[in-house]
């Protein structure tokens, strides 16, 4: 029985806690070969990856395609700007097109949630969620507890404040489940307008004052104002959100003396984060995230393409 007995990775909701420690665990042994001079394996020798990303991105795109390189698989980019999307066609026969030249694994981000889980229930291959909407980012998640694990030495029972906007947030949404999952407590800390309505359901903790919600925290999780997901306004302005709820030593001074400071990209200096705070390697690890997302999709690329054991069904 695989440690990783699915065929996609869609989201973090309805995983297992020895799911999630099987991926973390598979991660870390990553982490010392990317290290290394030669970072190479062999693991997708002959295994084709589609990364397929609707939307922009940085390092999640770069993060896995250097992950499917170094397991020496064949890494093939596609982005909206140079597909037939363009031209017309639907993400539906995008992907049955990219379907039919057999890959091995798609890497899907997309501005709508659900959009690839539609898309993985019309391809034969596996499909790794790398971003639908506000819905999911499940290796971002992965990425954040692998940092938190290998600085703090656990997930269970730390105290982590996810702050800014959480409504728009796919990372938050993830970030929820995992630590819900692997028994951490959450609070989510923002204005009233960017909290989500489901909030209760989540079983987290709420607070609209940054003082309050960082009291006692071992994690201080920041984000970005999405504001290409915002419809209306949500704020009365940006000065007045960084004056509030914008990470500075004075805020960061309610958490723990060894609280850490997460953020994951790309970050807004000077709304959400104070730059010298964002600069102070002694308590961010902003940078150690980047680093572990490329062991993470390492993993993740592994052990779902170690699910397809015969060559994937055709039915076109
Ligand atoms: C996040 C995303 O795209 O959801 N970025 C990322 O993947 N590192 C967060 C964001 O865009 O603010």
């Amino acid at each position: 029985m695989s440690a990783f007995p699915h065929r996609h990775l869609l989201g973090i909701e309805g995983l297992t806690p020895p799911e999630v420690t099987a991926l973390l665990d598979r991660s870390e042994s990553y982490v010392e070969q990317n290290r290394r001079a030669d970072k190479k394996k062999s693991v997708l020798r002959g295994r084709t990856v589609i990364n397929l990303f609707f939307e922009a991105s940085t390092r999640t795109r770069t993060s896995f395609e250097l992950a499917g390189k170094r397991l020496g698989g064949d890494v093939i980019n596609m982005s909206v700007s140079t597909s037939a999307i363009r031209k017309g066609e639907t993400v539906l026969d995008t992907a049955m097109t990219l379907n039919a030249m057999h890959p091995d694994v798609l890497v899907v981000r997309h501005p709508e949630s659900g959009a690839v889980k539609l898309l993985s229930e019309k391809v034969n291959c596996c499909v790794i969620n790398a971003g639908d909407g506000s819905h999911e980012h499940p290796t971002q998640a992965l990425l954040d507890a692998l940092t938190i694990r290998r600085r703090l030495g656990r997930l269970e029972g730390l105290e982590v404040a996810i702050c800014g906007d959480i409504v728009h947030s796919r990372v938050a949404r993830s970030n929820i489940h995992l630590l819900a999952i692997m028994g951490a407590r959450v609070r989510l800390v923002a204005p009233h307008t960017l909290i989500p309505a489901e909030a209760e359901r989540l079983g987290v903790e709420v607070f609209h004052d940054m003082h309050e919600g960082l009291k006692g925290c071992d994690i201080v999780m920041m984000l970005r104002l999405q504001t290409e997901r915002m419809q209306g306004n949500f704020l009365p302005s940006i000065r007045e959100y960084f004056h509030f709820f914008g990470l500075d030593y004075d805020k960061m001074a309610n958490a723990k003396p060894e609280a850490l400071i997460m953020h994951p990209g790309p970050m807004n200096r000077g709304v959400e984060i104070d730059s010298v705070v964002a600069d102070d390697y002694s308590r961010s690890v902003i940078h150690e995230q980047v680093e572990m997302g490329v062991a993470v999709r390492m993993a993740c690329l592994e052990l779902l393409s170690a699910n397809l054991v015969e060559a994937p069904q055709h039915n076109i």
